[in-house]
Protein backbone atom coordinates (compact mmCIF):
# COMPACT_ATOMS: atom_id res chain seq x y z
CA UNK A 1 0.00 0.00 0.00
CA UNK A 2 1.23 3.41 -0.94
CA UNK A 3 2.07 5.42 2.56
CA UNK A 4 2.85 8.82 3.43
CA UNK A 5 5.29 7.44 5.70
CA UNK A 6 6.71 11.04 6.63
CA UNK A 7 3.37 12.12 7.28
CA UNK A 8 1.90 9.55 9.43
CA UNK A 9 5.20 9.50 11.62
CA UNK A 10 4.33 13.04 12.91
CA UNK A 11 3.13 13.31 16.33
CA UNK A 12 0.61 16.29 16.32
CA UNK A 13 0.86 16.13 20.43
CA UNK A 14 5.02 17.00 19.53
CA UNK A 15 4.01 20.09 17.93
CA UNK A 16 1.94 20.90 20.85
CA UNK A 17 4.85 20.94 22.73
CA UNK A 18 7.95 22.30 20.98
CA UNK A 19 5.58 25.57 20.04
CA UNK A 20 4.93 27.94 21.85
CA UNK A 21 1.76 28.75 20.18
CA UNK A 22 0.41 26.12 17.69
CA UNK A 23 -0.91 27.72 14.97
CA UNK A 24 -4.19 25.68 13.38
CA UNK A 25 -5.78 26.85 9.66
CA UNK A 26 -9.27 25.80 10.51
CA UNK A 27 -11.73 23.33 8.99
CA UNK A 28 -13.48 25.50 5.94
CA UNK A 29 -16.09 23.78 3.55
CA UNK A 30 -15.05 23.91 0.62
CA UNK A 31 -11.62 25.93 1.30
CA UNK A 32 -9.02 24.49 3.25
CA UNK A 33 -8.57 22.20 0.81
CA UNK A 34 -5.45 20.33 -0.33
CA UNK A 35 -3.98 23.61 -2.61
CA UNK A 36 -5.07 26.41 0.15
CA UNK A 37 -3.00 23.97 2.88
CA UNK A 38 0.00 23.58 0.84
CA UNK A 39 -0.39 27.69 0.66
CA UNK A 40 -0.82 28.72 4.15
CA UNK A 41 1.94 25.91 5.29
CA UNK A 42 4.16 28.17 3.31
CA UNK A 43 3.12 30.86 5.63
CA UNK A 44 3.87 29.75 8.99
CA UNK A 45 1.07 27.46 9.88
CA UNK A 46 1.77 24.52 12.25
CA UNK A 47 -1.33 22.36 11.33
CA UNK A 48 -4.65 22.29 8.73
CA UNK A 49 -7.40 20.71 9.07
CA UNK A 50 -9.68 19.75 5.79
CA UNK A 51 -13.34 20.87 5.25
CA UNK A 52 -15.76 18.67 7.08
CA UNK A 53 -15.90 15.31 5.47
CA UNK A 54 -19.67 13.23 6.00
CA UNK A 55 -18.38 10.13 7.41
CA UNK A 56 -21.02 8.07 6.50
CA UNK A 57 -20.33 9.02 2.53
CA UNK A 58 -16.25 8.49 3.30
CA UNK A 59 -17.22 4.56 4.81
CA UNK A 60 -19.57 3.85 1.65
CA UNK A 61 -18.12 5.36 -1.42
CA UNK A 62 -15.04 5.36 -3.02
CA UNK A 63 -15.80 8.22 -5.19
CA UNK A 64 -16.48 10.24 -1.65
CA UNK A 65 -13.05 9.55 -0.69
CA UNK A 66 -11.48 10.94 -3.96
CA UNK A 67 -13.62 13.85 -4.21
CA UNK A 68 -13.37 14.73 -0.35
CA UNK A 69 -10.14 14.14 0.07
CA UNK A 70 -6.58 14.53 -1.62
CA UNK A 71 -3.24 15.17 -0.44
CA UNK A 72 0.23 15.24 -1.33
CA UNK A 73 4.05 14.60 0.08
CA UNK A 74 3.83 18.81 1.87
CA UNK A 75 0.05 17.96 3.48
CA UNK A 76 1.04 17.47 6.71
CA UNK A 77 0.24 17.41 9.46
CA UNK A 78 -3.06 17.41 8.53
CA UNK A 79 -6.66 16.75 10.24
CA UNK A 80 -9.10 15.05 8.65
CA UNK A 81 -12.29 16.90 9.79
CA UNK A 82 -15.15 13.91 9.74
CA UNK A 83 -19.06 14.30 10.79
CA UNK A 84 -20.46 11.77 12.57
CA UNK A 85 -23.09 10.46 15.05
CA UNK A 86 -22.23 6.51 14.97
CA UNK A 87 -19.46 5.16 16.41
CA UNK A 88 -19.11 2.62 12.98
CA UNK A 89 -19.30 6.04 10.78
CA UNK A 90 -16.52 7.65 12.74
CA UNK A 91 -14.07 5.05 13.58
CA UNK A 92 -14.78 3.69 10.13
CA UNK A 93 -13.91 6.74 8.17
CA UNK A 94 -10.91 7.42 10.55
CA UNK A 95 -9.26 3.90 10.48
CA UNK A 96 -10.05 4.11 6.47
CA UNK A 97 -7.99 7.67 5.87
CA UNK A 98 -5.75 6.45 8.94
CA UNK A 99 -2.36 6.14 7.21
CA UNK A 100 -2.69 9.54 5.12
CA UNK A 101 -3.32 11.96 7.60
CA UNK A 102 -1.92 12.50 10.96
CA UNK A 103 -5.35 12.93 13.04
CA UNK A 104 -9.51 13.26 12.90
CA UNK A 105 -10.94 15.44 14.39
CA UNK A 106 -15.33 14.86 15.14
CA UNK A 107 -17.34 18.05 14.51
CA UNK A 108 -19.69 19.04 17.04
CA UNK A 109 -19.78 22.47 16.27
CA UNK A 110 -21.01 22.91 13.15
CA UNK A 111 -24.85 24.99 13.44
CA UNK A 112 -26.00 24.74 9.95
CA UNK A 113 -29.73 23.98 9.92
CA UNK A 114 -29.30 20.46 8.02
CA UNK A 115 -26.66 19.53 10.35
CA UNK A 116 -29.01 19.76 13.46
CA UNK A 117 -31.75 17.95 11.09
CA UNK A 118 -29.21 14.86 10.83
CA UNK A 119 -28.18 15.22 14.47
CA UNK A 120 -24.64 15.90 13.17
CA UNK A 121 -22.65 19.39 14.35
CA UNK A 122 -23.79 20.81 17.08
CA UNK A 123 -26.29 18.98 17.46
CA UNK A 124 -23.71 16.60 19.04
CA UNK A 125 -23.40 18.53 21.97
CA UNK A 126 -27.42 17.69 23.14
CA UNK A 127 -25.95 13.77 23.41
CA UNK A 128 -22.20 14.29 25.58
CA UNK A 129 -22.26 10.59 25.68
CA UNK A 130 -22.28 9.53 22.41
CA UNK A 131 -19.33 12.17 21.58
CA UNK A 132 -17.17 10.44 24.10
CA UNK A 133 -18.29 6.94 22.77
CA UNK A 134 -17.28 7.77 19.42
CA UNK A 135 -14.14 9.71 20.02
CA UNK A 136 -12.90 6.47 22.85
CA UNK A 137 -13.98 4.00 20.81
CA UNK A 138 -11.55 5.82 17.75
CA UNK A 139 -8.71 6.38 20.44
CA UNK A 140 -9.37 2.67 21.33
CA UNK A 141 -8.93 1.34 18.23
CA UNK A 142 -6.36 3.22 16.25
CA UNK A 143 -2.87 3.87 18.25
CA UNK A 144 -1.33 7.31 19.42
CA UNK A 145 0.59 9.34 17.66
CA UNK A 146 -2.71 8.94 15.62
CA UNK A 147 -4.36 12.65 16.98
CA UNK A 148 -8.06 12.66 17.47
CA UNK A 149 -9.94 15.45 19.00
CA UNK A 150 -13.22 17.22 19.04
CA UNK A 151 -14.37 20.77 17.77
CA UNK A 152 -16.95 22.27 19.69
CA UNK A 153 -18.86 25.42 20.09
CA UNK A 154 -20.05 27.11 23.38
CA UNK A 155 -22.82 25.99 25.37
CA UNK A 156 -25.14 28.69 26.83
CA UNK A 157 -24.23 27.05 30.03
CA UNK A 158 -20.12 27.48 30.50
CA UNK A 159 -20.54 24.83 33.47
CA UNK A 160 -22.20 22.13 31.63
CA UNK A 161 -19.52 23.03 28.31
CA UNK A 162 -16.66 22.77 31.12
CA UNK A 163 -17.77 19.46 31.94
CA UNK A 164 -18.17 18.08 28.31
CA UNK A 165 -14.44 19.07 28.15
CA UNK A 166 -13.53 17.11 31.19
CA UNK A 167 -15.18 14.19 29.97
CA UNK A 168 -13.57 14.15 26.57
CA UNK A 169 -10.29 15.00 28.41
CA UNK A 170 -10.99 11.66 30.11
CA UNK A 171 -11.77 9.87 27.20
CA UNK A 172 -8.14 10.54 26.12
CA UNK A 173 -8.89 12.82 23.23
CA UNK A 174 -5.20 14.57 21.89
CA UNK A 175 -6.16 18.39 21.93
CA UNK A 176 -9.17 19.94 22.16
CA UNK A 177 -10.75 23.14 19.59
CA UNK A 178 -13.34 25.15 20.87
CA UNK A 179 -14.86 28.01 18.91
CA UNK A 180 -16.24 30.33 21.48
CA UNK A 181 -19.27 31.42 20.47
CA UNK A 182 -22.55 29.05 21.26
CA UNK A 183 -24.43 27.27 18.74
CA UNK A 184 -26.93 30.53 18.75
CA UNK A 185 -24.46 32.99 18.35
CA UNK A 186 -23.42 33.28 14.75
CA UNK A 187 -21.15 36.04 14.70
CA UNK A 188 -19.31 38.71 17.13
CA UNK A 189 -17.69 39.09 20.23
CA UNK A 190 -16.23 35.76 21.43
CA UNK A 191 -16.31 34.23 24.95
CA UNK A 192 -12.51 34.88 25.93
CA UNK A 193 -13.30 34.04 29.85
CA UNK A 194 -14.76 30.53 28.85
CA UNK A 195 -11.70 29.54 26.82
CA UNK A 196 -9.68 30.44 30.09
CA UNK A 197 -12.44 28.90 32.08
CA UNK A 198 -11.83 25.50 30.30
CA UNK A 199 -8.27 26.23 29.86
CA UNK A 200 -7.47 26.28 33.47
CA UNK A 201 -10.01 23.09 33.90
CA UNK A 202 -8.11 20.49 31.80
CA UNK A 203 -4.31 19.61 30.71
CA UNK A 204 -5.05 18.39 27.12
CA UNK A 205 -4.10 20.94 24.72
CA UNK A 206 -6.55 23.56 23.95
CA UNK A 207 -6.96 25.48 20.37
CA UNK A 208 -9.18 28.50 20.65
CA UNK A 209 -11.13 29.85 17.78
CA UNK A 210 -13.00 32.78 16.78
CA UNK A 211 -12.58 36.56 15.57
CA UNK A 212 -8.61 35.94 14.96
CA UNK A 213 -7.64 38.51 12.38
CA UNK A 214 -4.21 38.74 12.84
CA UNK A 215 -0.54 37.91 14.47
CA UNK A 216 -1.49 40.20 17.08
CA UNK A 217 -4.93 39.06 17.94
CA UNK A 218 -3.33 35.17 18.01
CA UNK A 219 -0.67 36.75 20.95
CA UNK A 220 -3.82 38.30 22.62
CA UNK A 221 -5.91 35.67 22.97
CA UNK A 222 -3.06 33.15 24.05
CA UNK A 223 -2.29 35.87 26.69
CA UNK A 224 -5.59 36.11 28.06
CA UNK A 225 -6.53 32.57 28.03
CA UNK A 226 -3.46 30.67 28.41
CA UNK A 227 -4.62 28.13 25.46
CA UNK A 228 -2.12 26.22 23.44
CA UNK A 229 -2.95 26.87 19.84
CA UNK A 230 -5.41 29.44 17.46
CA UNK A 231 -7.53 28.10 15.16
CA UNK A 232 -8.13 31.12 12.56
CA UNK A 233 -11.26 30.29 9.41
CA UNK A 234 -12.08 33.89 8.10
CA UNK A 235 -9.13 35.76 8.93
CA UNK A 236 -6.65 33.02 6.73
CA UNK A 237 -9.07 33.37 4.09
CA UNK A 238 -8.77 36.80 3.76
CA UNK A 239 -4.90 36.61 4.31
CA UNK A 240 -3.52 33.42 4.07
CA UNK A 241 0.01 35.13 5.36
CA UNK A 242 -1.84 36.23 8.61
CA UNK A 243 0.40 33.34 11.21
CA UNK A 244 3.89 34.90 9.34
CA UNK A 245 2.68 38.50 10.94
CA UNK A 246 1.46 40.53 7.78
CA UNK A 247 -1.40 42.79 7.74
CA UNK A 248 -2.70 42.05 3.92
CA UNK A 249 -2.26 39.03 1.28
CA UNK A 250 1.49 39.39 0.43
CA UNK A 251 1.80 39.83 -3.43
CA UNK A 252 4.42 36.47 -3.31
CA UNK A 253 1.84 34.93 -1.45
CA UNK A 254 0.13 35.20 -4.62
CA UNK A 255 2.61 34.71 -6.98
CA UNK A 256 2.34 31.06 -4.31
CA UNK A 257 -0.95 30.24 -5.17
CA UNK A 258 -0.96 30.57 -8.89
CA UNK A 259 2.51 28.09 -8.78
CA UNK A 260 0.53 25.64 -6.50
CA UNK A 261 -2.63 25.82 -8.18
CA UNK A 262 -1.26 25.59 -11.69
CA UNK A 263 1.38 22.72 -10.75
CA UNK A 264 -1.34 20.72 -8.92
CA UNK A 265 -3.32 20.18 -12.57
CA UNK A 266 0.52 18.69 -13.90
CA UNK A 267 1.26 14.94 -14.20
CA UNK A 268 4.45 13.91 -14.33
CA UNK A 269 3.92 13.63 -18.05
CA UNK A 270 2.25 17.00 -18.91
CA UNK A 271 4.72 18.57 -16.36
CA UNK A 272 7.95 17.45 -18.94
CA UNK A 273 5.96 18.76 -21.88
CA UNK A 274 5.29 22.53 -20.41
CA UNK A 275 9.10 22.55 -19.60
CA UNK A 276 9.03 23.64 -23.17
CA UNK A 277 6.25 26.12 -23.53
CA UNK A 278 7.48 29.63 -23.44
CA UNK A 279 3.94 30.49 -21.68
CA UNK A 280 2.57 28.76 -18.91
CA UNK A 281 -1.30 28.78 -18.63
CA UNK A 282 -4.30 26.56 -16.84
CA UNK A 283 -6.71 25.31 -18.88
CA UNK A 284 -10.13 25.48 -18.71
CA UNK A 285 -10.68 22.52 -17.16
CA UNK A 286 -7.85 21.37 -15.01
CA UNK A 287 -7.39 18.00 -13.33
CA UNK A 288 -7.54 18.28 -9.82
CA UNK A 289 -8.60 21.70 -9.61
CA UNK A 290 -11.86 23.78 -9.74
CA UNK A 291 -12.07 27.04 -11.28
CA UNK A 292 -14.34 27.83 -8.32
CA UNK A 293 -11.75 27.19 -5.81
CA UNK A 294 -8.93 29.12 -7.68
CA UNK A 295 -11.30 32.19 -8.33
CA UNK A 296 -13.08 32.39 -5.02
CA UNK A 297 -9.65 32.01 -2.86
CA UNK A 298 -8.01 34.95 -4.66
CA UNK A 299 -11.07 36.73 -4.64
CA UNK A 300 -11.09 36.61 -0.74
CA UNK A 301 -7.20 37.46 -0.42
CA UNK A 302 -7.29 40.54 -2.72
CA UNK A 303 -10.52 41.92 -0.98
CA UNK A 304 -8.52 44.38 1.06
CA UNK A 305 -5.58 44.71 -1.79
CA UNK A 306 -7.91 45.74 -5.27
CA UNK A 307 -9.70 49.14 -5.07
CA UNK A 308 -13.46 48.86 -5.50
CA UNK A 309 -13.86 48.69 -8.97
CA UNK A 310 -11.03 46.81 -10.15
CA UNK A 311 -12.63 44.23 -7.35
CA UNK A 312 -15.99 44.22 -8.62
CA UNK A 313 -14.19 43.51 -12.13
CA UNK A 314 -12.52 40.39 -10.63
CA UNK A 315 -14.70 39.15 -8.97
CA UNK A 316 -17.01 38.65 -11.95
CA UNK A 317 -14.49 36.76 -13.91
CA UNK A 318 -15.26 33.28 -14.75
CA UNK A 319 -12.38 31.99 -16.70
CA UNK A 320 -9.32 30.76 -15.92
CA UNK A 321 -7.90 32.87 -18.97
CA UNK A 322 -8.91 36.22 -17.45
CA UNK A 323 -7.96 35.35 -14.04
CA UNK A 324 -4.61 34.90 -15.02
CA UNK A 325 -4.66 38.25 -17.57
CA UNK A 326 -6.21 39.77 -14.92
CA UNK A 327 -3.43 39.33 -12.37
CA UNK A 328 -0.69 39.27 -14.94
CA UNK A 329 -1.86 43.03 -15.81
CA UNK A 330 -2.29 44.35 -12.42
CA UNK A 331 0.27 42.49 -10.10
CA UNK A 332 2.97 41.53 -13.26
CA UNK A 333 2.50 37.68 -12.03
CA UNK A 334 2.45 34.81 -13.65
CA UNK A 335 2.15 31.00 -12.78
CA UNK A 336 5.66 29.08 -12.66
CA UNK A 337 6.53 25.45 -13.21
CA UNK A 338 8.05 23.91 -9.77
CA UNK A 339 11.60 22.59 -9.95
CA UNK A 340 11.57 18.79 -10.05
CA UNK A 341 12.23 18.37 -6.67
CA UNK A 342 9.46 20.75 -5.46
CA UNK A 343 7.04 19.29 -8.48
CA UNK A 344 7.00 15.75 -6.95
CA UNK A 345 6.11 16.28 -3.68
CA UNK A 346 2.91 18.41 -5.18
CA UNK A 347 1.76 15.99 -7.28
CA UNK A 348 -0.82 14.42 -5.27
CA UNK A 349 -0.93 11.10 -4.02
CA UNK A 350 -2.59 7.38 -4.84
CA UNK A 351 -4.98 6.14 -1.94
CA UNK A 352 -5.32 2.73 -1.44
CA UNK A 353 -8.13 2.28 0.76
CA UNK A 354 -8.72 -1.64 -0.36
CA UNK A 355 -9.47 -4.07 2.55
CA UNK A 356 -9.26 -0.72 5.17
CA UNK A 357 -13.26 -1.06 5.84
CA UNK A 358 -13.14 -3.94 7.53
CA UNK A 359 -13.32 -1.52 10.72
CA UNK A 360 -16.49 -0.20 9.58
CA UNK A 361 -18.02 -3.46 8.61
CA UNK A 362 -16.38 -4.84 12.06
CA UNK A 363 -18.57 -2.40 13.93
CA UNK A 364 -21.83 -1.69 12.10
CA UNK A 365 -24.35 -3.04 14.16
CA UNK A 366 -26.83 -5.71 11.88
CA UNK A 367 -29.95 -4.46 11.47
CA UNK A 368 -31.89 -6.25 14.59
CA UNK A 369 -28.80 -4.19 17.29
CA UNK A 370 -29.88 -0.86 14.84
CA UNK A 371 -33.65 -1.11 16.36
CA UNK A 372 -32.46 -2.17 19.84
CA UNK A 373 -30.36 1.67 19.59
CA UNK A 374 -33.09 3.27 18.26
CA UNK A 375 -34.67 3.03 20.62
CA UNK A 376 -32.38 2.67 24.00
CA UNK A 377 -29.01 4.89 23.41
CA UNK A 378 -28.23 8.27 24.30
CA UNK A 379 -31.96 9.25 24.82
CA UNK A 380 -31.70 8.91 21.18
CA UNK A 381 -34.93 10.27 19.04
CA UNK A 382 -34.42 7.29 16.67
CA UNK A 383 -32.60 9.82 14.38
CA UNK A 384 -29.28 8.37 14.15
CA UNK A 385 -29.28 5.48 11.58
CA UNK A 386 -31.86 7.79 9.08
CA UNK A 387 -29.65 8.80 6.10
CA UNK A 388 -27.89 12.02 5.98
CA UNK A 389 -28.28 14.27 3.35
CA UNK A 390 -25.30 14.33 1.02
CA UNK A 391 -22.84 16.66 0.45
CA UNK A 392 -23.96 17.40 -3.20
CA UNK A 393 -27.33 18.57 -1.58
CA UNK A 394 -26.58 21.40 0.75
CA UNK A 395 -24.59 24.51 -0.11
CA UNK A 396 -22.39 24.85 3.03
CA UNK A 397 -20.76 27.58 2.37
CA UNK A 398 -23.10 30.32 2.24
CA UNK A 399 -24.49 29.60 6.04
CA UNK A 400 -20.35 29.40 7.26
CA UNK A 401 -19.59 32.68 5.59
CA UNK A 402 -22.76 34.30 7.22
CA UNK A 403 -21.83 32.39 10.81
CA UNK A 404 -18.16 32.77 10.32
C1 LIG B 1 -16.11 29.16 4.65
C2 LIG B 1 -16.17 28.51 5.99
C3 LIG B 1 -16.34 27.14 6.07
C4 LIG B 1 -16.36 26.50 7.32
N1 LIG B 1 -16.44 25.14 7.37
C5 LIG B 1 -16.29 24.51 8.58
C6 LIG B 1 -16.15 23.11 8.65
O1 LIG B 1 -16.11 22.40 7.64
N2 LIG B 1 -16.03 22.54 9.90
C7 LIG B 1 -16.02 23.30 11.05
O2 LIG B 1 -15.87 22.74 12.15
N3 LIG B 1 -16.14 24.62 10.99
C8 LIG B 1 -16.26 25.26 9.80
N4 LIG B 1 -16.30 26.61 9.74
C9 LIG B 1 -16.18 27.38 11.00
C10 LIG B 1 -14.72 27.73 11.25
O3 LIG B 1 -13.90 26.58 11.33
C11 LIG B 1 -14.56 28.57 12.53
O4 LIG B 1 -14.94 27.79 13.64
C12 LIG B 1 -15.40 29.84 12.52
O5 LIG B 1 -15.39 30.45 11.24
C13 LIG B 1 -14.86 30.84 13.54
O6 LIG B 1 -13.52 31.16 13.26
P1 LIG B 1 -13.10 32.57 12.60
O7 LIG B 1 -13.70 33.64 13.46
O8 LIG B 1 -11.61 32.57 12.61
O9 LIG B 1 -13.69 32.62 11.23
C14 LIG B 1 -16.28 27.27 8.51
C15 LIG B 1 -16.12 28.66 8.42
C16 LIG B 1 -16.04 29.28 7.19
C17 LIG B 1 -15.86 30.76 7.13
Amino acid sequence: MAMKTSVTNINVLDIFQDKQLVKVCAPMVRYSKLQFRNLVKRYDCDLMFTPMILADSFCHSEKARQNEFTTNALDSPVIIQFAANTAHDFVGAAYLASPYCNGVDLNCGCPQSWAKEQELGCAMLKKPELIYDLVRQCRNRIPAPFSVSVKIRLLSDITETVEICRQLEKCHISFLNVHARTTNQLTGQIDKSGLKLIKDSCKIPLVANGGVTSLENCFELQDYTGCDGIMVANGILSNPTLFSGTCYTTKNCIQDWLNICYNSTLTMQSYQEELAKPKLTISEKPNNLTFQCFHHHLVFMLEKVLPKRQRHFFNSLKTFSSVLQFIEEYFGLKPMLFEPEMFVKTVSQNMDYTDRDFMYKELKPTEAEEQEYIGNSYNSDGQYFSSKISSEDCDLTEIFLENG
